[in-house]
């Protein structure tokens, strides 16, 4: 590593092979590569640029403002169709209209704007419906969807919207053999024949998400949306590693040491001393805390690789920085500690992250912020 405090290094040849890799297990389906959240902490612009080399076409993200950020960055729609699915009312309907994305409609409203934004850019709005299967988050609930979809109709056949898609989004993909997913299909299924009937020939129907492309073929249809498989992590860990599914992780984050030194037995260690050195040891400064996107939850409990062997966060995470105590091991500042990675090097990864802390490796590898500078690896 350079002689920076902290960095995470996202490899995106990794991040290439593992679009590939999903590829392959949906090869009739395009694939929509989702970058929401800043690329899921790993940086929205390099990973959609990477995705987009390794055969994406389509790009995924939450907010108008993140579709408007792919295409402000100069990935035009000769490059990708980027559709994005979180619309408050009185959002930037026109701007996406005229910046090429797709917007996705869940409710009338959302169709009015959509309607409006066309009137007001001089051209037709390219619009994806979305039905609630299940999930019971955004999307038309079934009883709305037949007058949504005719409604949808009516204004394509007024020339001011084009319906490109019909999508839903699994609540339980995640968990193989769940009930839900048998009856989440069979909603989609209705809303895909019934927008059919309403007369709407959309371009792609899509429900996939990375449990959904990994483990469900009968759910590809027209288009995958996988996110966080993209980025090397397993999203049903319980089933199987990242290289179970041929993927690898893209992020590896690391720190230097900012303090090696040797403490009495009996010595407090970090806020509230909720660890107390149990006789004369060494401790060391990771400087990286909370204001970092370290979880707090990694409170005497988070592994990091130091001097060749997992430690566990003695103590609180603080917002800048915590502590290891290396029982008695060498180590000088400036050292490298590995936090998480692929594990090559036989540092923990996000998902013993995860599992230390009570959550998913998704919100472990999201929640790095912006005080950590990303570092480019293979890029093409
Ligand atoms: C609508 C939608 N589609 C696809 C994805 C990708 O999901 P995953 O990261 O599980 O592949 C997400 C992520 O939450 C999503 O919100």
């Amino acid at each position: 590593m350079t002689n920076q405090r902290a960095l995470a290094r996202i490899d995106l040849a990794a991040l290439r092979a593992n679009v590939a890799a999903l590829r392959a297990k949906a090869p009739g389906a395009a694939f929509m590569a989702v970058v929401k959240a800043d690329a899921y902490g790993h940086g929205m612009v390099p990973c959609a640029r990477a995705a987009l080399e390794a055969g994406a076409g389509w790009l995924g993200v939450a907010t108008p403002e993140e579709a408007l950020a792919v295409r402000a960055a100069g990935i035009g729609p000769e490059q990708a169709r980027v559709l994005c699915w979180l619309w408050t009312p009185g959002g930037p309907w026109r701007e996406c209209v005229e910046a090429d994305v797709d917007v996705t409609v869940s409710a009338q409203w959302a169709l009015a704007e959509a309607v409006a934004a066309a009137r007001a850019a001089g051209r037709p709005a390219r619009v994806q419906l979305k039905i609630d299967a299940g999930l019971g988050r955004n999307g038309a609930q079934p009883a709305q969807w037949p007058a949504l979809t005719a409604a949808a109709r009516a204004a394509e056949k007024a020339g001011l919207i084009q319906v490109t898609g019909v999508w839903a989004h699994f609540s339980c993909a995640d968990e193989p053999g769940h009930p839900s997913i048998a009856r989440e299909l069979a909603v989609f299924r209705w809303a895909v024949e019934q927008a059919a009937d309403a007369g709407l020939e959309p371009e792609v129907r899509h429900i996939a998400n990375s449990p959904g492309t990994l483990t469900l073929p009968e759910s590809h249809f027209d288009l995958v949306r996988p996110g966080v498989a993209m980025y090397g992590i397993s999203p049903v860990p319980q089933v199987g590693g990242p290289a179970d599914f041929g993927l690898r992780p893209v992020m590896t984050l690391a720190a230097r040491l900012a303090s090696v030194k040797s403490v009495p037995g009996g010595h407090g260690v970090s806020y509230g001393h909720h660890y107390v050195t149990p006789g004369p040891t060494t401790l060391a400064l990771i400087p990286v805390g909370y204001g970092d996107g370290v979880p707090r939850h990694a409170s005497g409990a988070g592994p990091v690789l130091v001097a060749g062997k997992w430690r566990t966060v003695a103590g609180r995470v603080a917002m800048d920085q915590f502590v290891v105590d290396l029982g008695g091991d060498a180590a000088a500042a400036g050292d490298e500690a590995l936090l998480f990675g692929p594990g090559d090097r036989g540092e923990p990864t996000a998902e013993d992250w995860a599992r230390a802390c009570g959550t998913i490796a998704y919100e472990i590898v999201t929640r790095i912020g912006p005080r950590v500078p990303r570092v480019y690896d293979g890029c093409a």
